[in-house]
């Protein structure tokens, strides 16, 4: 079962006692004081073990070169009992096949990933091209505004009512859907305080895609998810539940991530001046920039996996059935593995050597369509704007598992 949380004062990163840091404390990332604490558990304790926390007992990959060892074992690293650390009851699962395994996992994965086929993203291109110069051109000058709201989620927002389809001025719906989703209920600013609130607002979501399925499950196939999902093989005789896994699933798969990614890329741009006139001076640097802002930003924290059977690993015996998390957050941020990992470089060599896609079998669906959208929005925003300020630190999500900003305020000089 999950406890509430627990709200001692979180102590200094290089001075707890090894036994008392629990790393999936939400206000780490809240407060965007993680850094240390990782860089500690990197260097004295990569495969670390809690034994107390909100989420109940739980292992921690820190390391780059540890965090692909487990992802590349799915056969003993399972997704099946669930993809965060919070542990929910059986009734309130719905079935998605990113918590899946093979075979049932590729057979679903491959109904829906024609979606970002080279083919669908060039059809895609223009779309996005044209709402984002839009969004863009609507930014007032010279006054403060919430960066998140009127760009990142807006276009976010824009590019998942195309992904499904769905009736563009009730577009908002699928951002509160994916808000719901991944609310902590311990967040004071929680959408839904329980499981029981979090499901009825869930089949809220259903009911309104049910029509949308009917409609196109007996025309003709066309490129949409909700379509895609009617006519695949595997996917045509979902169950309800099993349908609202798999839209929860594509809602927030597209939604938060790339959001958080056009929020972070800005402040990242504030943090480092140099990097942000070297890119003014050379918009062809956008493509590469993009993975970078990726690995910075690392939207998503961590995955969980679950051991089926007892494995060594950094000299540790994790044993079946306990929980693992991937701490993408902390791998991206590997000496080892990334040079100056704690530095923003637009032009980084190999900027794709990042973990915050993942690897393996679950590596995420969307990653060229969430790249392709930030490089277009990069480009427009170029060729308009020579700065944004950002005015004030940004306000973050309280989760370890959606790194996210909440409210970012910013200024466009007239
Ligand atoms: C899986 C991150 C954008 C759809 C994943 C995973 C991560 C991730 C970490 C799990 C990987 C693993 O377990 O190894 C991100 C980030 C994004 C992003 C950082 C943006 C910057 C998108 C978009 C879509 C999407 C735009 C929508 C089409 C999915 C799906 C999966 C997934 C369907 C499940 C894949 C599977 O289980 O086989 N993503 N994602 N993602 N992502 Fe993304």
């Amino acid at each position: 079962m999950n406890a509430p949380v627990s709200l001692e004062p979180l102590g200094d990163p290089w001075a707890t006692p090894l036994d008392r840091v629990n790393v999936s404390d939400a206000r780490l990332f809240r407060d965007d004081i993680w850094y240390d604490w990782f860089a500690r558990l990197r260097r004295d304790d990569p495969v670390h073990y809690t034994a107390e926390s909100e989420f109940g007992p739980y292992w921690s990959v820190t390391r780059y070169k540890d965090i692909m060892h487990v992802e590349t074992r799915p056969e003993v690293f399972s997704s099946a009992s669930g993809i965060t650390l919070l542990t929910q009851p059986d009734e309130y699962r719905t079935p998605m096949f990113i918590a899946m395994d093979p075979p049932k996992h590729d057979v679903q994965r491959n109904v829906v990933s024609p979606i970002v086929a080279p083919e669908n993203l060039a059809r895609m291109a223009g779309t996005i091209r044209q709402r984002a110069a839009t969004i863009l051109d609507g930014l007032p000058r010279n006054e403060t505004f919430d960066w998140v709201e009127r760009v990142s989620i807006e276009l976010t927002t824009q590019m998942l009512a195309t992904l499904f389809d769905y009736p563009f001025e009730r577009r908002r719906d699928l951002t509160y859907w994916s808000n719901v989703a991944v609310t902590n209920f311990n967040d004071p600013d929680s959408l839904v305080k329980n499981d029981d609130e979090r499901l009825d607002e869930l089949r809220k979501m259903a009911t309104a895609m049910m029509p949308l399925w009917n409609e196109r499950v007996n025309a003709p196939p066309r490129p949409d998810l909700i379509s895609m999902l009617a006519h695949g093989e595997s996917t045509r005789h979902m169950d309800p539940m099993e349908f609202m896994g798999t839209c929860i699933l594509l809602i927030v798969g597209g939604n938060d991530t790339t959001r958080n990614a056009i929020s972070g890329g800005l402040w990242a741009l504030h943090n480092f001046p140099d990097e942000y006139s070297k890119l003014r001076d050379n918009p062809g640097l956008i493509p590469g920039m993009v993975p970078e802002i990726i690995r910075w930003q690392t939207p998503i924290g961590y995955m969980r996996r679950t051991a089926l059977s007892d494995y060594e690993l950094g000299g540790k015996t994790i044993r079946a059935g306990d929980k693992v998390a991937m701490w993408y957050i902390s791998g991206n941020r590997d000496p080892d593995a990334i040079p100056e990992p704690n530095r923003f470089i637009v032009d980084r060599p190999r900027p794709r050597q990042h973990l915050s896609f993942g690897f393996g079998i679950h590596r995420c669906v969307g990653n060229r369509l969430a790249e392709l959208q930030l490089t277009i929005l990069w480009e427009e925003i170029l060729k308009r704007f020579p700065v944004i300020e950002v005015v004030e630190k940004p306000k973050r999500t309280y989760s370890a598992f959606v790194h996210g900003i909440t409210a970012m305020m910013v200024r466009i000089p007239a």
